[in-house]
């Protein structure tokens, strides 16, 4: 077993200033990828994700037939001449939106392939895609709602209502992919609104979509023309700095510009309601883009996090709760059962790695208490060094709680950032050091 590497990290000297470095964002970048891949004549990406997530359904397209080129600043896609690939094996790696999209995808294919993944994308349900997918002819050949999955595609046009039981947008672009790919209708709805770049950016590329009471209705088959897409900064990246800059004293960052999707701003909502002055600059686009200046409060106040906030935060959940642990009086996270089946069980992750930092926290079915240390003495550190949980998004927190620590702290695994920012580590350098 290769010896788990650990990462010392000092809390910050004085308030952040400054405009921290963000990759392209995660979301939009799988998308374009999916439907450049699907189109009729090539796209061009400026501005794609870095993210290992992203290299994940690029390498998956290129695999399958298609070819993914970076040419300078530029990435290209086009689809294959001559049909898909058969008989491939995609390595899905730590992602979700790549397991999940690209079965969608697979699904006007024509081919089988055999979908892997790490073992904490191995644990991740798959059935919540699957299911549906099957009324537009994919069929499990091996394999059971978990990766690894062999999978064979007999495309048939569906007429399909799906009524999600819990608002996902991997699985509404999926079910979009399969569509669009092999033909017939989808009506799907959802309980709550969660990212929808996919309807966005279907809507602007003319695509027969039309959006109904809580979700949308798509027609296919349907093929995007060429087109060029400008990845905007990934706000779910930006909320890490976002918390940075409301914990330490003084700080002042200015972040973006980042998508500021209506789906992807719940992050923002919930420090505005912690104290927290964040001002949101003009925004541009079908699918919104704009700077955000977020500023040190003289303090933060408890805030409760549920419904429709917690799906469109759901991913900042473990930045979030840094800074609940900073607030005054106790916080809540609640009905977060979807934060138990990400990259790790996160609601357990953000439970052990605030204890780490010698925050109090009381869990109760999918219910989160954090119980504020209020903004007098830093975090409280132990020995041991901090665990990561195999998940980016618990590093990167851990990364941020740091900066209010007493002393230096020790992370384990601080490489597993790169799933979604691979300049995380630098980036906390550079605006340190501003
Ligand atoms: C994503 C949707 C969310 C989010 C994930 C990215 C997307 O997942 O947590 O990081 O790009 O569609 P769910 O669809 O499972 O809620």
């Amino acid at each position: 077993m290769m010896p788990v590497m650990t990462m010392v990290l000092h809390p910050a000297r004085g308030p952040l200033v400054g405009r921290p470095a963000l990759p392209g964002d995660k979301s939009v970048s799988h998308r374009a990828l999916l439907l450049g891949a699907l189109a009729t004549a090539p796209w061009s990406l400026r501005g794609l994700s870095p993210a290992r997530d992203v290299a994940s359904t690029a390498e998956a397209l290129n695999r399958l037939g298609a070819t993914v080129r970076v040419a300078g600043e530029i990435v290209r896609v086009q689809g294959p001449a001559t049909g898909w690939r058969d008989g491939q094996t995609l390595d899905c790696g730590n992602s979700g939106s790549t397991a999940r999209m690209l079965l969608g995808f697979l699904a006007g294919t024509g081919v089988s392939a055999r979908l892997e993944g790490d073992s904490s994308l191995s644990r991740r349900p798959m059935a919540r895609v699957l299911e549906p997918l099957a009324a537009w002819g994919l069929e499990i050949a091996e394999g059971k709602g978990h990766l690894p999955l062999l999978v064979c595609s007999r495309p048939r046009p569906a007429t399909c209502t799906v009524e999600l039981p819990v608002a996902s947008a991997q699985v509404k672009t999926a079910l979009a992919l399969a569509v669009l790919h092999a033909g017939g209708r989808l009506d799907l709805r959802e309980p709550h609104a969660s990212r929808d770049h996919t309807e966005r950016l279907l809507e602007a590329l003319g695509a027969p979509l039309e959006r109904t009471s809580g979700g949308f209705t798509l027609g296919g088959p349907w093929r995007p023309p060429g087109h060029t897409i400008d990845i905007p900064g990934d706000p779910s990246a930006a909320a890490f700095w976002g918390v940075a800059a409301a914990l330490v004293p003084g700080s002042r960052l200015v972040l973006g510009p980042i998508s500021l999707n209506p789906g992807r701003t719940g992050w923002i909502r919930v420090l505005r309601r912690m104290g927290c002055p964040v001002n949101i600059g003009a925004s541009r686009g079908h699918d919104p883009v704009g700077s955000v200046t977020v500023d040190a409060p003289a303090s933060l106040q408890a805030v409760t996090v549920e419904g429709e906030d917690l799906i469109q935060a759901l991913d900042e959940i473990p930045v979030l709760a840094v800074a609940m642990a900073r607030a005054t009086g106790t916080s809540f996270i609640r009905g977060a059962r979807e934060l138990r089946v990400k990259e790790s069980d996160r609601l357990q992750a953000i439970a052990t790695m605030l204890a780490s930092f010698g925050i109090d926290t009381t869990m109760s079915a999918d219910d989160l208490a954090i119980h504020g240390r209020g903004p007098g003495e830093g975090f409280r550190i132990g020995n041991a060094p901090v665990a990561s949980h195999g998940d980016h998004r618990i590093a990167m927190a851990a990364g941020i709680a740091s900066l209010v620590a007493t002393g230096p702290v020790a992370l384990a695994d601080p490489e597993v950032a790169g799933v979604s920012d691979p300049r995380f580590w630098e980036t906390r350098r550079a605006i340190m050091a501003s």
